[in-house]
């Protein structure tokens, strides 16, 4: 039994990645559509546009999940701060700033959002959260800015493996 929990600033590239996992059997939470679907929150926060997040219903859920599955990807804003317990790795996904722009626009996001994230990731906030959370042991950091999720995947594999994790293809 596995899991993995997958962050990154958006647009680095964490559901995409995420979506191959799920190829290779893996049951995928992806954080926001889960928060909502289960109702894991205690309302809406309107000048953020987000939801303000119950951590402890999010955690009984996510155990619920664990229970019934082997291996399991946890991907999403907010994977960096679970409990450390509950989590065997943590992937880091980073993209350097003039290409997380470009991603951003592309995704249509506005000049203000833009610039939030890419002063986050300038300054590694989310890589930061994870080492405090997680520990260097658990953390593993890729840089997506130049490799496809094809590509990343592949490099991950290879270094799951070396840490006794087999990841397969399922045709
Ligand atoms: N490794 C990558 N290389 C190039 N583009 C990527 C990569 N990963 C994701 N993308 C692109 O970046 C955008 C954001 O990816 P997504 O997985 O939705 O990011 P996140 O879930 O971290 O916000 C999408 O348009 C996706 O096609
Ligand atoms: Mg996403």
């Amino acid at each position: 039994m596995v899991v993995i929990a997958i962050c990154g600033t958006p647009g680095t590239g964490k559901s995409e990645l995420a979506k191959l996992f799920e190829k290779c059997g893996f049951k995928v939470i992806h954080l926001s559509s889960f928060v909502i679907e289960n109702k894991l929150y205690q309302g809406y926060d309107k000048a953020r546009g987000a939801y303000i997040i119950d951590e402890g219903k999010l955690v009984d859920k996510i155990k619920e999940v664990l229970e019934k599955n082997n291996n399991v990807v946890i991907e999403g804003i907010g994977a960096e701060v679970l409990p450390s317990k509950l989590v065997d790795l943590c992937i880091v996904l980073t993209c350097e700033p003039f290409m997380l722009e470009k991603r951003l626009s592309e995704r249509g996001f506005s000049y203000e959002k833009i610039q939030e994230n890419l002063e986050a990731e300038r300054f590694g906030v989310i890589l930061g959260e994870a080492m405090n959370n997680y520990g260097k042991s658990k953390v593993m950091i890729f840089d997506t800015t130049y490799t496809s999720v094809e590509e990343l995947f592949q490099v991950i594999v290879d270094e799951l493996r070396k840490r006794g994790i087999d990841v397969e293809k399922k045709t």
